[in-house]
């Protein structure tokens, strides 16, 4: 960024220098033009005022005498031949005549022994025939020559000055283009670096619209997502280390007491013992299961497309067995062909979550599935005819580890339920009475 930036910079200032060389031909070219142009001017005034002075095949000495002292006056060396090329006078004699002041005064102005260059030839002509020529040179005049110098050398300062201010400006801009581009880029480089050092809490702000605004917006969501699993990893790690203590010290307390020999049906303490390890294994099942269902936060979904009612009669009838051990009723509604795109093996273990509860906390009655759609989406149903769940803890059925009074479970179950669904766009909601029953609905998005 910053080397584009300078190159951009030096591009400006090769721009600048490029346009100012021009620029400085150019005016250079239109000074001289316009030099040259005056004196051309000023020498057709003196070759008319020459031509005026001749009359008649004769030359008026005193008109061409003041047309040679114009002459003068105007910057040029002259002189003046006749169609033989006799010199019929010239600037230098005609100087000689003045009188001693007018020759003092003249001097200070110009300077005729300073004539160098070479006479230049132009014809004089009276009535349409040539009577002659003059030849004219320029003399160095101090004066001007020095305003001229002047003028050039403040042409070419204001070039220089102007490309100075022009340089400049464009540096400026381009540090203020550095600062002001690199500045999100810096915050982005900052927050990394903090989630690096193990701050999960940086976020970037401040940095909308363009490219970097939706790399920052990348990278919050990423830190977002880290920081979730990182603080699901905490909970559930205190969690596990608090729901395996309480079998261990179980079975710490039973092993114990059997080496003591304060109980004597050694049969019995190693049951007890037995159930504990049961509830080890189920525990680390769950862990399992719920490491999985994090794990497919950050997994894509695998979509495909499933007719609902179908799918739900299939999976209910894997699950009758079960149901029917326990002399409860399973029965599907009957539906027309309702097509969603979801990831079908989540909705699975979803579903099996939410029956395998339905069977566990159902003593008597039936479970009834539907499905169908509402403006939500598509949603299917889960009833039972069971205990039922107390109000005050509907919100806690989907927490880790919570269980009611009566469950022998782990309290995972729903917490695994309520996080596939998260994954896959969809909600839940739980709605019971005490003693009645308890119906679960879930909502799928549409995928299509
Ligand atoms: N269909 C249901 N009827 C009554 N209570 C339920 C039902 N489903 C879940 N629960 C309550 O919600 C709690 C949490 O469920 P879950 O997360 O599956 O844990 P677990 O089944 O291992 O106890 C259960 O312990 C139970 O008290
Ligand atoms: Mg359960």
């Amino acid at each position: 960024m910053r080397n584009k930036l300078f190159l951009a910079f030096l591009a400006v200032i090769l721009l600048v220098l490029l346009s100012h060389l021009i620029y400085e031909q150019l005016i250079t070219r239109d000074f001289e033009d316009y030099v040259n142009g005056t004196k051309i001017d000023k020498l057709y005034w003196v070759l008319a005022s020459v031509e005026g002075s001749y009359a008649d095949g004769t030359w008026d000495y005193t008109t061409l005498h003041d047309a040679l002292h114009w002459a003068v006056m105007l910057g040029f060396d002259v002189r003046i031949l006749d169609m033989g090329g006799k010199e019929v006078t010239n600037a230098a004699a005609v100087m000689s005549m003045l009188s001693p002041s007018m020759k003092r005064r003249m001097s200070s102005i110009v300077d005729l022994s300073s004539a160098t260059g070479q006479f230049e030839e132009y014809p004089l002509y009276e009535g349409g025939k040539e009577i002659g020529s003059l030849l004219a040179r320029r003399l160095s005049r101090p004066e001007t020559d020095k305003k001229e110098v002047l003028f050039r050398e403040r042409g070419k300062y204001f070039l220089i000055v102007s490309s100075v201010i022009a340089g400049g400006g464009a540096l400026l801009l381009a540090l203020f283009f550095a600062l002001f581009l690199s500045r999100p880029l810096r915050k982005m480089k900052d927050a990394v670096e903090a989630m690096a050092k193990g701050d999960l809490t940086v976020r970037v702000s401040g940095t909308e619209g363009d490219e970097i605004g939706r790399l920052a917006e990348s990278f919050n969501y990423m830190a977002e997502a880290l920081q979730r699993e990182d603080s699901l990893r905490r909970r559930l790690t205190s969690n596990i280390a608090h729901e395996l203590r309480t079998p261990l010290a179980v079975m710490k307390a039973h092993t114990e007491a059997m080496i003591d020999g304060v109980v004597s049906d050694h049969a019995q303490g190693l049951e007890n013992i037995r159930l504990e390890v049961e509830k080890l294994i189920r525990l680390v099942e769950g862990i399992e299961d719920i490491t999985k269902a994090e794990a497919s936060f950050f997994a894509r979904l695998d979509y495909a497309g499933i007719d609902l009612p179908e799918f739900l009669s299939r999976l209910a009838s894997t699950m009758v067995p079960l149901a029917a051990e326990k002399g409860l009723e399973m029965s599907t509604m009957e539906r027309e062909h309702l097509r969603v795109v979801t990831d079908p093996e989540k909705l699975e273990r979803v579903l099996q979550n939410i029956l395998s509860n339905a069977i566990k906390y159902t003593e008597t009655g039936w479970i009834k599935l539907d499905c169908g759609r509402d403006k939500k989406g598509f949603f299917i149903e889960i009833r039972d005819s069971g205990m039922g769940i107390p109000d005050h803890t509907k919100e806690l059925v989907f927490k880790r580890f919570y269980r009611g009074d009566t469950s022998t479970g782990i309290g995972l179950g729903l917490a695994i339920v309520k996080e596939l669904l998260e994954v896959m766009g969809g909600s839940i909601q739980v709605d019971s009475a005490e003693g009645k029953g308890t119906t679960f609905r879930i909502w799928l998005p549409d995928n299509r």
